[in-house]
């Protein structure tokens, strides 16, 4: 059977970041409640020269390049964000145009909340599988900022950032038989964000009840799928990646799910194994929720890469659950098994790199970054070029006869 899944990954973070102890000071809230509470440490702050293009334009070409893909050689380019910049002009097509990806290609973006990126994976995956005799490759892009009101409470979970993914035959990370997932999809509202809103709306801790009441049932639909009956799930798999808006919420999910798998478990022993699982099994997929806050689409991916990041060549072989949410809501359970010798992949992912790199700016410089009208971000001045480097690739610069302008 032809094997599709993912050959590579690559992430971009912006530049600055915001530590939590100096949001904490200027908020009047105790540090503790953003590292304790919510398992956060550092956001990070996207400049006005930086959008959802530039970020998908500059992980894709990381990408590319590490791979030594030909950009010819996509012939399916998915951009998957809710960080828009045009009612009908999509990211996709403004990242065909820098990367030079070849008219040959499919070039769309897809939305749904933070869930979009898989759905983009999912049927990238299968289109691949239905062509076996014609060798084809697809780029899907997740990119989003994400952004809350000053002072509300879902501020301390913002960050920025994008994903990429190669889907490809014979894939080297690893491969999907996406007929075995688990979906689950329900209209409600937990987070949204009407056209003309700079910021979410947010029903908070019903998002969270959604986000639960989502895992239940993409689990359930997976053990109906594959066979695995309930209370063997963590004997089955190696890792857990949940979504992750903010570290915590993946001690919430994966508590939820002891429960769910243990149902008549006396409660000190349902503790012990959420415990000892939890370290073993999900804590190494939280470095990016911790460093860079929550990337939407891309979240769930930034787990995966932290994962990479954290256990290193000792992920070969290993079989790793994905739980991709989205608001409004979507959500998919996936199990897959890393191929073996993935040691040049992990290498080459630069993620602590990125995080190194960063610059910590004060609160004062991220207020004044995000509370800029659209009119004052809608022109950049040519020195912008300047803020390049090897990861910023591609800076924004404005506007000419409606047109964005990228560098
Ligand atoms: N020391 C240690 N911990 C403290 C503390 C202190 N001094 N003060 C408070 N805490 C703890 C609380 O006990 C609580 O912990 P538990 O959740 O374990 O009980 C935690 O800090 C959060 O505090 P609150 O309960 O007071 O909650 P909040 O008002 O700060 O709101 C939130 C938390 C609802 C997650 C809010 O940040 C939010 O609205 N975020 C955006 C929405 C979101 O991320 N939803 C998640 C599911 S939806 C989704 O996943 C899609 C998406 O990407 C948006």
């Amino acid at each position: 059977m032809l094997e599709v899944g993912v050959s590579d990954i690559a992430i971009y973070i912006p530049p600055f970041y915001l530590a939590h102890e100096d949001l904490a000071k200027a908020r009047g809230v105790a540090p503790e409640k953003f590292h304790q509470g919510l398992g956060s440490y550092r956001m990070a702050v996207l400049p006005n020269w930086e959008d959802a293009v530039t970020m998908a334009a500059n992980v894709a070409v990381q990408l590319l390049e590490k791979t030594g893909t030909d950009p010819d050689e996509i012939q399916q380019l998915v951009v998957s964000t809710e960080s828009g910049v045009d009612h009908s002009k999509p990211v996709a097509s403004f990242v065909q145009g820098l990367l030079k990806i070849g008219t040959r290609c499919r070039v769309y973006e897809i939305k749904h909340a933070c869930y979009g990126g898989t759905a983009g994976l999912v049927h990238s995956i299968d289109w691949i599988s239905r062509h076996p005799q014609n060798p084809r490759k697809a780029l899907i892009i997740m990119t989003d900022i994400a952004r809350y009101a000053f002072g509300s409470p879902g501020e301390p979970t913002q960050g920025a950032g994008a994903v990429a993914l190669l889907v490809d035959r014979n894939p080297r990370l690893f491969s999907m038989d996406t007929g075995l997932n688990g979906i689950f999809s329900k209209d409600v509202f937990d987070f949204w964000r009407p056209t003309g809103h700079r910021v979410p709306i947010v029903d908070g801790k019903y998002s969270i009840q959604c986000y639960l009441e989502a895992l239940e049932g993409a689990t359930s639909h997976f053990r109906a799928n594959s066979g695995l009956e309930k209370g063997k799930l963590l004997e089955a798999i190696d890792y857990f990646i949940y979504h992750m808006p903010f570290g915590n919420m993946a001690k919430k999910a994966h508590r939820h799910l002891i429960d769910l798998e243990f149902p008549g478990l006396d409660p000190g022993e349902k503790e012990r194994i959420f415990a000892e699982s939890f370290n073993r099994k999900v804590e190494p997929s939280l470095l990016g929720a911790r460093e860079v806050g929550n990337i939407y689409t891309g979240s769930v991916y930034m787990g995966l890469i932290s994962l990479l990041e954290t256990e290193r060549e000792r992920v070969e072989g290993k079989k790793v659950a994905i739980f991709s949410y989205g608001s409004g809501c979507g959500a998919e359970f996936f199990v897959v098994q890393f191929k073996k010798g993935i040691g040049d992949i992990i290498q080459r992912l630069r993620f602590k790199e990125q995080l190194a790199r960063r610059k910590r700016i004060t609160f004062e410089t991220y207020v004044q970054t995000y509370s800029k009208t659209w009119a004052e971000i809608m022109f950049h001045p040519g020195e912008v070029e300047g803020f390049k480097d090897e990861f910023t690739r591609f800076v924004f610069v404005g506007f000419k006869d409606h047109k964005r302008q990228y560098l």
